[in-house]
């Protein structure tokens, strides 16, 4: 795999208000920004644990409010850059990842403050180590004249203290970042803070002309910093019909065995050999093609989307010139009937996909559908579980506390499912 240096890191923030509510338009806004983000962090998701949300093109990594209405994060990674997943919040709404540039790294911190009063320690817990490059982004739900607001409270005052002790530096510049439509009013709450460091090479925005049905506008932050990028950027396949499963099988056993006969005991050696057997294998048995050329992120998003999403838009902007109860009403009406269009034009889709399955329908097509339905798209990224100073791209349920046993069920399981796909295509 090779490596390409991106010069700038893209970060998108946002508050979202509900994925379940924006989340749709959300997808098909970030693949039309001109710099597609490398990393996306968005507050108050609303997701819960056994939702699905995925966005086309990205990892996501999720902390999701339990019990109770509302909150959550979720951190986006564009696929093939290098992160590590840091910390999840423990009692705090907050995903931290790095991300690699260059010889260094870069700390990413997404933050949701529920409009709890908030202290340094808590602050200080979520962000762990202040070595290095960090950039903390998120809802704080605090004011200061620092960032923009016209009054200052005690949750303001600790952020500003926060900032002062860790020598952090808040780039927002002063716009508002949500807005109010029945008072016409904007405040700045949700807030960008960087290390010292990189203060004089990061810039600000935000993108004011919609707030893609939250409350917030999407902020983006641009890093001038190098950041790894897989230059693979089609990510190739696996052609799994054309493998020759027997060889596979063969190696996989025979490997299987001798891993077990030098009686590894340290789990971060076993997950090593596994991991590279497993690779191995496949690279000599199994033909890869090259990754498909970008797909549309939402399939079923049609002109009646495109056109609700405008006008909406344009009300937005009327709204915000001349606010009197009927721009604020006509808002309203349209913004209802994009969420409306959206689902009914994403029904309608699957609707008809339905119809037309017959008795000739390939089994696989169905799947591809009902991929692209949730957005994954196809090109699945052949999961990279490398360890290491070799490759940092972790999946999130590859942390390094799994135990040698469950390494090498896993590692079976593996097998299994490559036996299964064996019988599959063979059969075929
Ligand atoms: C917040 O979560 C972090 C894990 O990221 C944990 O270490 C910390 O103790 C939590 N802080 C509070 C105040 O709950
Ligand atoms: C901080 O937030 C808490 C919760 O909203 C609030 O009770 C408290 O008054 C806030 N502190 C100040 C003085 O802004
Ligand atoms: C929006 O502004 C109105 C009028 O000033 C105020 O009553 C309301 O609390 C504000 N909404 C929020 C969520 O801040
Ligand atoms: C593996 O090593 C451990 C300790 O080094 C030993 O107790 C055990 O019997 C060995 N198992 C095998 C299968 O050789
Ligand atoms: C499948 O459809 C074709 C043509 O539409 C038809 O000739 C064939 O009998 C059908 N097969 C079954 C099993 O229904």
């Amino acid at each position: 795999m090779g490596w390409w240096f991106l010069m700038t890191l893209v970060i998108l923030q946002w508050n979202a208000r509900s994925l379940i509510a924006n989340g749709q338009e959300f997808k098909k806004y970030v693949p039309e920004l001109i710099d597609r983000p490398h990393v996306i962090c968005v507050q108050e998701t609303w997701l819960k644990p056994q939702l699905e949300f995925v966005m086309y093109g990205y990892t996501s990594i999720r902390k999701d409010r339990e019990t109770g209405k509302g909150g959550g994060v979720a951190t986006f990674i564009k696929n093939g850059i290098r992160y590590k997943l840091i910390s999840k919040g423990i009692d705090n709404e907050s995903v931290v990842i790095r991300v690699w540039s260059g010889e260094s790294s870069i700390k990413v911190v997404n933050f949701y403050n529920p409009c709890s009063r908030l202290n340094t320690d808590i602050l200080e817990s979520v962000c762990g180590s202040m070595q290095g490059k960090i950039v903390v982004c998120g809802d704080f739900n605090t004011h200061s004249t620092l960032w923009g607001s016209n009054d200052a409270d005690n949750n303001g005052s600790v952020v500003e203290e926060f900032i002062d002790d860790k020598e952090l530096v808040c780039i927002n510049d002063g716009k508002g970042t949500r807005y109010n439509s029945s008072s016409n009013t904007e405040s700045a709450i949700d807030l960008t803070l960087v290390s010292n460091e990189i203060a004089g090479i990061s810039t600000w925005e935000v993108k004011d002309r919609s707030t893609v049905g939250s409350d917030h506008y999407p902020i983006i932050t641009r890093i001038g910093i190098e950041v790894q990028q897989d230059s693979e950027v089609n990510i190739p396949r696996w052609k799994l019909d054309k493998a020759d499963w027997q060889a596979f099988q063969e190696m996989s056993e025979t490997k299987c065995m001798e891993l077990l006969n030098k009686n590894i005991t340290n789990v971060e050696e076993m997950n090593d050999e596994i991991v590279n057997s497993i690779i191995q294998i496949a690279e000599e048995t199994i033909p890869k093609s090259r990754g498909n050329k970008r797909k549309k992120s939402v399939p079923w998003w049609d002109e009646s989307c495109r056109k609700a999403v405008k006008s909406r838009n344009k009300a937005f902007g009327q709204l915000k010139a001349h606010h009197t109860i009927e721009t604020l009403i006509n808002y309203k009406r349209v913004q209802a009937i994009v969420r409306k269009m959206i689902r009914s034009a994403k029904r309608t889709h699957w609707r008809e996909f339905c119809n037309k399955i017959g008795n000739e329908t390939q089994l696989s097509d169905i799947w591809r559908v009902i991929r692209r339905m949730s957005g994954v798209g196809q090109s699945v990224e052949i999961p990279v579980l490398c360890s290491n100073n070799q490759c940092h791209v972790m999946n999130e349920r590859l942390e390094p506390e799994v135990s040698r046993d469950e390494l090498i069920n896993s590692f079976s399981s593996v097998l299994t499912i490559f036996a299964t796909l064996s019988d599959f295509a063979t059969s075929h």
